[in-house]
């Protein structure tokens, strides 16, 4: 718990609206040092972005920067390259040869360091052995693995030879992997026998095994072997990693890619039940995060670069994998959890390999600001530079917490806000240049174009009102995995008939070039933008996005219940933690013992990321005279808003109060 003096520092710094400019030992040095660029990429930000292609190695430069016929975007036309010969080969073959790439370290402790050219010869080898498998440029490779440096290895090797992944993150249960590996079509699935976390083994062939029944696409199965886990083999399908490896060819050529080919699917929560396949292209993905990689986190060739994020989601492609791996970057990457075996295990971790930079989650600093101050304080932390937050929004008590126990006062915080969707980092501090704010974004990242709109598209200065993102990026998303439909009335359709650029696409929703990202947010006079969290049916729990339909689709699956309505309510740890109204079919008695039940069923459906916290039973579901579920009121119930017995719903009666007393009130 926090000590009455650190109660007292936050306070102070916040009552004081204090603002952190940067130091100017940090300032000199940094790869921005004047406010200048925005307005320089502002006027012709094609060039601005053409400029951060040029620092990456193409096969064959592009003809046009951008053709942008909203809302589809092509960047760098015409050019080809290869990600992976960007990321490896480039400094494998330079005087970075021997500098280390990746260091890893398991969470039982085991550790083990690829330098650029270790990894050089491992993305080949493996590039070779899902050849020789007969996997082809375009296929999909649906990949299951712990944090370990064969998931980086397996991404890269994919990227070689010009075939689509699909990381699928180890926590999703063995139906959220059916369903993502049937929705791509995968043909090889890479996993391993398990992997560690807080001392367990958690079994990942085995739930595989499970996904596995259901998945005519797949051919072969490759595993890496982590420990001593006992598992399956079925013959013919399954592959060991490292026996494949044996007889690999040390070499294999880089694909040359389009920059418009396809790099990766990954899935992520909307608002209906189904996940989205988000896609990601080839120039323009790489071209943004290595931009952003460098001047967001003012990465330099000798720092120790951590990123706390798993491979399974989009920070860990594009800020553990892609974006320092273009820069000859050195990763740090860890396995396991952060309390493990006790709770300094990730200061531990950065005074062992004198950490420079890093990022992580704000949910992770609410914990470790639960956990106290003394954990931190007893490791030496000097070795850090910058740290960064990114998932969610940061609340100033914890921004103001992580600069004063974690950087120590010295270390600037960017706090980076983008989305699977946008690929890269898009509204962010500038750490030499910037003022920064606790528990602001700061503004978009020079190029990026953003403002707040109202219901009606109307632009508002100060006020607060929805995100939107005017103008193309690099690395934004090329659509949705089979469904190109949702992709236009997803991002591209809200304010349809008010903005300037209103077009009808071939889709026939009308789209009007502007992207609508689903978050709130306000401006503050300086023209800082303040993220307020989600303004649709996505929950944001511990960081993690989830839909409220796939949990009530997973509720309503138990065969004891008739409907269920999920909400989000506010949580100190997590951010928001899910809330479930269920309506049980008639005859079924209510009990603890069910609500255990359903709260496992959820998490065998999705992963126990999406268990809710609490389950309410109702009756009834508050619904609008026109059917739908009055989700606000069901989230001012939860979150204790609401007089009356909110413990059980069953009365109809007591809803039809509490519609009043909400109504009312
Ligand atoms: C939220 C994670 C406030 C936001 C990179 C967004 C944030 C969703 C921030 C995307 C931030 C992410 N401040 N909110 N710095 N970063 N979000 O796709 O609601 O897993 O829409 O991408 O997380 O989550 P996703």
């Amino acid at each position: 718990m926090k000590t009455d003096t650190q109660t007292k520092a936050i306070d102070v710094f916040l009552e004081e609206n204090r603002r952190f400019p940067p130091q100017e030992a940090f300032r000199k040095t940094a790869w921005v040092q004047s406010e200048e660029i925005y307005e320089k990429a502002a006027r012709d930000p094609e060039k601005f972005w053409a400029g951060f292609a040029e620092e990456l190695s193409w096969i064959k430069k592009w003809d046009k920067v951008l053709d942008w016929k909203p809302p589809y975007a092509k960047w760098f036309v015409g050019g080809k390259l290869n990600i992976a010969f960007n990321c490896v080969d480039r400094w494998a073959k330079s005087s970075l040869r021997n500098k280390a790439a990746i260091i890893w370290e398991g969470e039982p402790g085991d550790q083990r360091t690829l330098t650029y050219w270790d990894l050089y010869r491992e993305v080949n080898q493996f590039a070779s052995a899902l050849k020789k498998l007969g996997v082809k440029k375009g296929d999909r490779i649906a990949i299951y693995l712990p944090m370990i440096p064969e998931a980086a290895i397996a991404m890269l090797a994919c990227a070689r030879i010009g075939a689509v992944h699909n990381v699928v993150f180890g926590g999703f249960s063995a139906e959220s992997l059916r369903d993502r590996i049937n929705d791509a079509q995968a043909k090889v699935l890479i996993t391993a026998d398990g992997g560690w976390r807080r001392g367990k083994m958690i079994a990942l062939k085995k739930e595989a095994d499970q996904a596995l029944t259901g998945t005519p696409s797949i051919q072969h199965v490759i595993i890496v072997k982590r420990g001593e886990f006992p598992l399956e083999i079925q013959e013919g399908r399954d592959h060991w990693w490292h026996r494949l490896m044996q007889n690999a060819e040390a070499y294999s050529e880089p694909e040359a890619m389009d920059s418009e080919d396809l790099l990766y699917i990954l899935y992520t929560s909307g608002t209906t039940g189904k996940p989205k396949g988000i896609i990601h292209t080839t120039g323009g993905y790489l071209t943004g995060v290595y931009a952003t990689t460098k001047w967001v986190f003012d990465l330099k060739p000798e720092d120790v670069y951590w990123c706390t994020a798993d491979i399974g989601w989009v920070t860990g492609h594009s800020y553990v994998v892609y974006g320092p791996l273009a820069n000859g970057a050195t990763v740090f990457m860890y396995e396991g959890a952060p309390d493990w075996p006790e709770k300094d295990r990730f200061w531990q971790l950065i005074e062992k390999y004198g950490v420079t930079i890093f990022y992580t989650a704000p949910t992770a600093i609410r914990s470790f600001m639960k956990w106290g101050t003394e954990w931190p304080a007893k490791r030496d932390l000097s070795s850090l530079r910058l740290l960064g937050s990114v998932g969610e929004p940061i609340n100033p008590e914890a921004w103001v917490w992580y600069h004063q126990h974690i950087g120590r006062g010295h270390c600037p915080v960017v706090d980076t806000w983008w989305q699977t969707e946008t690929g890269m980092i898009l509204i962010t501090p500038l750490p030499g240049i910037t003022n920064l704010k606790p528990g602001s974004a700061t503004k978009p990242f020079p190029g990026i174009e953003a403002c707040i709109l109202n219901e009606k598209g109307e632009k508002s200065e100060t006020g607060g009102g929805y995100l939107a993102i005017t103008k193309p990026w690099p690395a934004m998303l090329r659509g949705i995995y089979g469904d190109p439909e949702r992709y236009v009335k997803q991002y591209w359709s809200k304010w349809p008939n008010i903005y300037p650029v209103t077009r009808k696409t071939e889709n026939t929703s009308l789209c009007n070039g502007v992207y609508f990202p689903g978050d709130g947010a306000k401006r503050d006079e300086d023209g800082y933008f303040w993220l307020l969290g989600r303004v649709d049916d996505v929950l944001n729990v511990a960081g993690h996005r989830i839909g409220t339909m796939e949990v009530e689709s997973a509720l309503v699956d138990h065969p004891s219940v008739a409907e269920a309505a999920v909400v989000g309510k506010k949580h100190e740890i997590k951010g928001e933690a899910i809330v479930a109204f269920v309506t049980i079919k008639e005859g079924i008695q209510k009990s603890d013992s069910l609500v255990n039940e359903l709260r496992s069923h959820v998490a065998k459906k999705i992963g126990s990321l999406a268990r809710p916290e609490d389950i309410i039973f109702s009756a009834d579901l508050p619904k609008t005279r026109s059917g739908k579920i009055m989700r606000r009121l069901l989230k001012a119930i939860a979150e204790g808003k609401v007089l009356g017995d909110v413990t059980t719903l069953a009365d109809p009666e007591v809803i039809n109060r509490l519609k009043q007393q909400y109504e009312e009130t």
